[in-house]
């Protein structure tokens, strides 16, 4: 008797609306505390352009109740040399849906919007053990700079599509 493999567990993904704001917010002061505010991600956000289309959100099917929002990935529009780049975060998943394959799914569909939009580079500050398993590296050296003090080991770009210049220079507005 062969054995069919487990479907992947329901969630829809879909870009962030302007109605979901508030529901992404808390979600993501949920995951990630009043700490949130000191990351130097959140200087580069200060000057990014939210990209409202690129940015996911995963809900729970609709049952008759309504769906539930299970995580959140916002897309931003910055330059890094004086290139077109985007720049991903927060991104989090709500506890007790976490470990599901749903972070990966989010960073993919992410990144495939992206490159369909013309983009050629993501860039994240994060950790490294988890974002190399959903296809991202740490930039080389301190070739992407960011506005203030960081790890630079957690400075992570994934290359969208075969583009042999890496990236170097300050994160700046788009
Ligand atoms: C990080 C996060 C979004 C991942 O969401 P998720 O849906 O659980 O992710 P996935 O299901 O795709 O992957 C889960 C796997 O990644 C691992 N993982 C999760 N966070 C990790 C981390 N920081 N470092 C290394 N591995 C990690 C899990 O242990 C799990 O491993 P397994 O598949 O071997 O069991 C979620 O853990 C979260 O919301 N964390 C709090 C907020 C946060 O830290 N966000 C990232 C900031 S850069």
């Amino acid at each position: 008797m062969s054995v069919q493999p487990a479907a992947p567990p329901a969630i829809i993904l879909q870009s962030e609306r302007p109605q979901d704001g508030p529901l992404v917010d808390a979600l993501i002061a949920r995951a990630f505390g009043p700490g949130r505010y000191a990351k130097v991600s959140e200087r580069v956000r200060e000057f990014a352009t939210f990209a409202t289309e690129m940015s996911v959100c995963a809900w729970s099917p609709d049952t008759g109740k309504g769906s539930r929002i299970l995580g959140c990935a916002r897309m931003w529009h910055v330059r890094v040399g004086g290139r077109r780049v985007m720049f991903l975060g927060p991104f989090a998943v709500e506890q007790g849906e976490r470990n599901a394959g749903f972070g990966a799914r989010m960073i993919d569909r992410a990144c495939e919007t992206a490159l369909a939009a013309g983009e050629s580079h993501v860039v994240l500050v994060g950790d490294e053990p988890y974002f190399s398993r959903v296809g991202f590296a740490a930039a080389p050296g301190r070739q992407v700079v960011l506005p203030g003090p960081v790890d630079q080991r957690r400075v992570l770009v994934r290359a969208l599509a075969n583009d042999p210049d890496p990236l170097v220079g300050l994160i700046e507005p788009a």
